[in-house]
């Protein structure tokens, strides 16, 4: 299974925070908001990740990200030149992606909480795997209607009048045929590749399983000033509580196995002093007096 990233758009919304630097290298609390979608790909065990952004901004996650050697992982990068649908992520990365099945998850959710996409991707086998998540504001989203049963029957991109409150947050699992899917999709009226509609032709198809994530999952949207400030505000309560980071790459990196205790601490070594350093310095002792339980 290969990673994708989608981290471009205008972000017009954030104006005139994303003058000098795009929405996904905000800060959410104390790192930018790119590290919280890489940490749920690389605590989901996916090692092949490639970040599509806008040419502008690419230099810039290029010099945060790097490579992703020093996670265990490979981080490649292409550019979307205009903003025309989520599902034009497969159409640019489908040499990226060759045969495999594969992952998109958007530069601008967070999720916390649950194992739902660990699970997820280690069941995949093949067609398509989406979420539901219950929200008061469905007509925001991609929102997907179930039967009696449970079965998922309509999707719907920011209906007027949802059919339900469970929306479609932005992690997608697909196999191969993606990536001829999105080729053949149309423009929608707003001149963009849907997601919505890649998913539709997997529900057409009968080949699209969606899965509710549960009320003990946290789903945040930084898309607005309002919104990026709650999301910081919800990760220092979490942190300051539980003593844990969120969205820690190193720390996922370590828990899954792409390092060893040596190489993390080689990587912490080379960090400035700072409180991430200590964090990370304190994860490194822990696991060295009794093992990865907090993985
Ligand atoms: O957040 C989940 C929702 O994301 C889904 O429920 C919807 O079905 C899906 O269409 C999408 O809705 P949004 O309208 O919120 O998507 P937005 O245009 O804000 O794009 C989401 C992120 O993807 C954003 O960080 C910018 C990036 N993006 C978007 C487009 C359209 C790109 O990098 N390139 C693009 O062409």
């Amino acid at each position: 299974m290969k990673g994708l990233i989608l981290a471009g758009g205008a972000g017009s919304r954030l104006y005139p925070l994303t003058q000098v630097a795009s929405k996904q290298l905000q800060p959410v609390y104390d790192k930018p908001m790119v590290y919280y979608p890489l940490t749920v790909l690389i605590a989901s065990g996916i090692r092949e990740i490639c970040l599509i952004s806008t040419p502008q901004d690419l230099p810039r996650f290029q010099q945060l990200l790097g490579d992703g050697s020093q996670w265990g992982v490979v981080i490649e990068y292409r550019e979307q030149p205009r903003p025309e649908g989520i599902a034009q992520a497969f159409v640019i990365a489908a040499s990226f992606i060759g045969q495999d099945a594969v992952t998109l998850i958007l530069g601008d959710n967070i999720f916390f909480g649950g194992d739902a996409f660990p699970r997820a991707f280690a069941e995949f086998k093949s067609g398509a795997t989406i979420f539901a998540y219950h929200v008061k504001d469905p007509e925001r989203y991609g929102v997907v209607e179930f039967d009696a049963e449970g079965h998922a029957v309509s999707l719907e991109e920011k209906p007027a009048q949802p059919r339900s409150n469970y929306a479609v947050p932005g992690v997608y699992l697909y196999d191969n045929d993606v990536v001829g899917i999105s080729r053949a999709l149309q423009p929608s009226a707003r001149g963009e590749l849907e997601i919505t509609d890649v998913n539709k032709e997997y529900l057409r198809r009968g080949t699209l399983r969606v899965q509710r994530l549960s009320r003990g999952t946290a789903w945040l949207d930084a898309g607005t000033s309002s919104s990026l400030h709650e999301a910081s505000a919800y990760v220092q309560t979490i942190e300051k509580r539980q003593g844990m980071k969120l969205g820690c790459p190193e720390e996922a990196a370590l828990y899954r196995g792409f390092l060893t205790l040596e190489q993390f601490e080689a990587l912490v070594g080379r960090m400035p002093r700072c409180e991430y350093r200590d964090y990370l310095t304190d994860v490194a002792a822990e696991v060295r007096r009794v093992g990865l339980i907090g993985a």
